[in-house]
């Protein structure tokens, strides 16, 4: 199904007949070399990209988007120098511990979608504090994907969906696509319609692989620390322009 959403406060540089994607995903990538060109840690580029990221919910929310993925911390990203890890696990921390005060009066409802293990317990904690504080909030809905990686989601998946074949609750006849991603994350989410990947990069990491069958990308070689409305502005015009036909013609 696919559904549009319509804008709220438009930004004068924004079509205002033109539809507003109801789910953006954004790959927040590039806070590396964001610090690096400066001079600066790793770590003060994903401290800004936080920033940035606050900014950005804001106006998605102004302008009427309905759901906003991130991509915070994948599967793979384990494999960072410890003390990177350590960083980022503490930004998102201080995210999730001051989204309430932060985005007071937003009206905007957070989730995380990944795999809780591996987290410590004081961010499992936070994360349950969090949702549960902001589940009835009907603005934006922030999705953060933390400890999050597509083929770790589409395999537990297929698990799940196989223990139950197996205890005889479900019946393989009756498993497609519509069954499929209802053991996905995002069960009760629309897919993306825009994928947005900054930095330069055009690869899809790891991110929303079912999802993004059939969504729009948007890449720039701005550095997320730097991306801000123009550039979201630029990618939902560029989004406005295409001609999605789903397969057919
Ligand atoms: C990729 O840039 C970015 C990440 C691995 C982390 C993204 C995290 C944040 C923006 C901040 C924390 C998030 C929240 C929700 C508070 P990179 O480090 O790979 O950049 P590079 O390619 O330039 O090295």
């Amino acid at each position: 199904m696919w559904i549009f959403g319509h804008s709220k406060h438009i930004s004068p540089a924004l079509d205002k007949s033109g539809l507003i994607p109801v789910h953006i995903a954004i790959i927040m990538d590039g806070n590396g070399r964001w610090a690096s060109k400066r001079g600066l840690p790793r770590n003060a580029g994903h401290r800004e990209g936080a920033n940035t990221l606050k900014r950005i919910v804001r106006i998605c929310d102004e302008i009427g988007v309905k759901f906003l993925t991130v991509y915070a911390f994948s599967t793979e990203n384990w494999n960072r120098p410890k003390d990177e890890v350590d960083a980022l696990m503490s930004l998102l921390l201080e995210f999730l511990k001051n989204a309430d005060n932060e985005l007071a009066g937003k009206n905007i409802r957070i989730r995380v979608i990944g795999e809780s293990e591996g987290l410590s317990n004081e961010i499992k904690k936070e994360i349950a504090r969090i949702t549960s504080n902001t589940m009835n909030n009907t603005g934006l809905t922030l999705l953060i994907a933390l400890n999050y990686g597509s083929r770790t989601e589409i395999t537990n998946a297929a698990a799940r969906i196989a223990r139950e074949v197996k205890r005889g609750t479900l019946n393989p006849e009756d498993i497609n696509e519509k069954l499929f991603s209802r053991y996905l994350y995002t069960s009760d989410i629309p897919d993306p319609d825009l994928v947005i990947r900054p930095s330069g990069e055009h690869r899809i990491s790891n991110f929303l692989l079912w999802q993004s069958s059939y969504s729009e990308f948007w890449y720039s070689d701005i550095l997320w620390p730097d991306f801000s409305k123009k550039y979201l502005i630029e990618a939902i015009t560029e989004f406005q322009r295409r001609n999605r036909r789903f397969g057919g013609l």
